[in-house]
């Protein structure tokens, strides 16, 4: 059985940032459906140009592109031990299309874990949030600033700040996620395989946090 694990929160939580930390340690590629949108809208290619739209407006992009987006990235050989899944599912729709295609190569979510996160939080976090051109990697320019600002510690290229970081378009970005996302924590409950870690500690101490769920879960 190949071991899926789905990592929830709103906008913000760390989602992207402990997904960096924990995919290398857990020996499983990170796909993010919010960076793999990104790369098709930097090419402009015809999905990234609909996802596009959607994005900058802070709602979701349309469960049928975005499910075939993640069959087609599952479907790769480095997903054959499993994955760790930033993103996706986030409607009750896309966690059901996951469930049939892991189904299909034997998988299963092991893990969904849920990185809880106050909105008074999330706004700051965004606010200050420089991302990297390149491959998505995430600072902050106060809770986790880059060696030198503006450049990313990992590959050097260009830091620039999210177009949906926009307060207005936070604040649609959170609603969408209490009222279409939110839903997937009770959907993984009532499967036993929800695990919850408070996300206002330290980056390093959720770090510490997540592997333990995980391990303790059987994932590694
Ligand atoms: P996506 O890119 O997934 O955005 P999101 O879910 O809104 O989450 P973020 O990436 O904003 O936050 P994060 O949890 O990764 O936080 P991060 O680690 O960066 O999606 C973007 C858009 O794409 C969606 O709005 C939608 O349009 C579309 N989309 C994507 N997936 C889709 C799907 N499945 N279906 C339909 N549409 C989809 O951290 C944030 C900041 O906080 C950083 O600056 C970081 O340094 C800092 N930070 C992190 N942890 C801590 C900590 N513990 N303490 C202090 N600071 C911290
Ligand atoms: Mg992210």
């Amino acid at each position: 059985m190949t071991s899926f694990i789905v990592l929830i929160g709103p906008p913000g939580a760390g989602k992207g940032t402990q997904a960096e930390a924990i995919s290398s340690k857990l020996h499983l590629p990170h796909i993010s459906s919010g960076d793999l949108f990104r790369e098709n809208l930097k090419d402009q290619t015809e999905l990234g140009k609909l996802a596009g739209g959607y994005i900058n407006k802070g709602e979701l992009v349309p469960d049928d592109v975005t499910i075939a987006m993640i069959r087609e990235r599952i479907s790769k050989p480095d997903c054959q031990s499993g994955a760790l899944l930033d993103g996706f599912p986030r409607t009750p729709a896309q966690a059901e299309a996951l469930a049939s295609m892991l189904s299909s190569i034997n998988g299963q979510v092991t893990s969904a874990t849920y990185i809880a996160v106050p909105e008074s939080v999330l706004v700051d976090r965004l606010a200050g949030r420089w991302t990297c051109r390149k491959s998505g990697h995430v600072f902050h320019e106060n809770f986790c600033p880059p060696q030198v600002p503006g450049k990313c510690d990992l590959d050097g290229s260009e830091l620039y700040q999210r177009e949906d970081d926009k307060s207005e378009t936070v604040k649609r970005r959170i609603h969408i996620y209490l009222e279409q996302t939110q839903p997937l924590i009770e959907y993984y409950h009532q499967r036993g395989v929800l695990v919850e870690v408070d996300g206002t500690k330290s980056i390093e101490q959720v770090t510490l946090d997540l592997l333990a769920a995980v391990q303790k879960d059987g994932n590694a």
